[in-house]
């Protein structure tokens, strides 16, 4: 049974028990469930024939050397190929975005594991890609990349818990945070397999393809002040409302987002002091933008911050923003994206491996699709120090960061036979 898209399915369904909230799925970066969701995941690691650990930052590891757990303990300097995804997830979570790529990985592992390859084979959870907790994206793989910042240390959670007291709560010790930063000399590359989170594949009728880039976010925070007023002695010519300041620039970043051809969302709106009686003195929202090129993005923030000047000047309210997080985008790597593409050409029936630009060699068949991810990944951090590719699958509706995320057992099959074929082209590559 392991091994299987079946099993697969059934461990993310598994992974739902581990969750803060009974009514729904929400696990975060150094929580009680993330440490729960690292023991079981481990197990299954186990069961794959790998090696496990815990790494300084969070993050769930497992390993086998080339030549395969009959040669075990894996010889520590061998470079590897890791395989993987998250573990944490948004609030109110479906239950495949990030555990799907890392259950997925334990089943790659297990039907692998008599094979001889010529690099170590790994598996990572990483703890933290969505920054649900403490606001800032990324955080396991930025530890796991060599890039952990310390001016994160003193970023709070809602309960105003620090990410360094979280660290010491979690069993980990914030001084050790870089002996989880992995050499590019010891990686082969990291291959992630995620579901896509929109609904491109969908529209295509196909199950897989492979990504040729990930959007790099900027997220801000957007605070507007006007002046707390009653809300019946006050005439309208007298207010300054923040929220009507607000509510005009929610409205325009939509209508230059798209004519940008970007994306921008508002996904959070606090307004102060809140009360019904009276007329809003404060609005603070935070805002995530994307785009297919950083250049795009940029120029749409330009226009943004302009828009947020003119409505201020004529609401006679204040316009400020911070960025709270920014990731250049990420190129795929073109030998990893190889051999993802003829791990789907082999799995999928009637497709092309070769890849835009290369020769094709089936000159009546459709080419794998490549598509861009605007969703974030744990590859742009990795990605520092090694290269990355990605395998999307096709999920319904393109639904995802919401409870109805679904995948069909089908796709979960061929990406499976996919993600194995991926690894196998590596290894020929690597064996010549
Ligand atoms: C990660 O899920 C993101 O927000 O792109
Ligand atoms: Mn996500
Ligand atoms: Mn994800």
């Amino acid at each position: 049974m392991t091994g299987t898209a079946a099993w697969v399915l059934d461990r993310c369904d598994d992974l739902t028990r581990y969750s803060a909230r009974e009514d729904a799925l929400e696990r975060v970066y150094l929580s009680p469930e993330h440490s729960a969701a690292n023991t079981v995941v481990a197990a299954w690691m186990r069961e794959a024939g790998l090696d496990t650990e815990t790494d300084a930052a969070g993050n769930l590891w497992g390993r086998r050397a080339a030549a395969g757990p009959p040669q075990r303990p894996a010889t520590p300097g061998e470079p590897a190929l890791v395989l993987g995804s998250h573990l944490d997830t948004v609030p109110d979570a479906g239950r495949y975005d990030g555990m799907l790529g890392v259950v997925l990985a334990i089943a790659v592992a297990h039907r692998l594991r008599h094979t001889v390859l010529p690099f170590a084979l790994e598996v990572v959870g990483f703890s933290d890609e969505e920054g649900t907790r403490f606001g800032k994206a990324l955080l396991g793989s930025c530890a796991a990349s060599g890039q952990w910042d310390a001016a994160w240390w003193d970023q709070t959670d809602a309960d105003g818990v620090t990410l360094r007291e979280a660290f010491t709560r979690f069993g980990l010790d914030p001084g050790r945070v870089g002996d989880a930063a992995r050499r590019p000399q010891d990686l082969v590359g990291y291959l992630e397999t995620h579901i896509e989170q929109g609904p491109v594949l969908e529209s295509l009728d196909l199950p897989l393809a492979y990504v040729t880039t990930i959007a790099g976010a900027r997220r801000f925070v957007l605070t507007v002040t006007g002046e707390a007023r009653h809300a019946g002695g006050t005439p309208f010519a007298r207010r300054r409302d923040a929220l009507v300041a607000a509510a005009h620039l929610v409205t325009r970043i939509e209508e230059l987002a798209v004519a940008a051809g970007c994306l921008a969302t508002v996904g959070d709106l606090h307004v102060q002091p809140g009360a019904v009686n009276v007329i809003p003195g404060r609005a603070e929202l935070t805002l995530d933008l994307r785009g297919r090129t950083d250049a795009d993005r940029d120029a749409l923030w330009e226009r943004i911050v302009a828009a947020g000047q003119e409505i201020a000047r004529e609401r006679r309210v204040t316009f400020e923003h911070t960025e709270t997080h920014r990731a250049p985008s990420t190129t795929c790597d073109s030998r990893l994206s190889a051999a993802v593409a003829s791990g789907i050409a082999a799995a999928v029936p009637g497709l092309d491996p070769a890849l835009p630009g290369t020769p094709s060699d089936g000159a009546a068949s459709a080419r794998v699709p490549g598509l861009w991810s605007p969703a974030g990944h744990d590859g742009m951090a990795m990605a520092a120090v090694t290269g990355v590719g990605m395998l999307f699958v096709r999920c319904r509706d393109g639904i995802s960061h919401h409870p109805d995320e679904h995948v069909e057992l089908a796709d979960v099959e061929v990406a499976l036979d996919a993600c194995t074929q991926a690894v196998l082209a590596l290894a020929h590559q690597e064996a010549r």
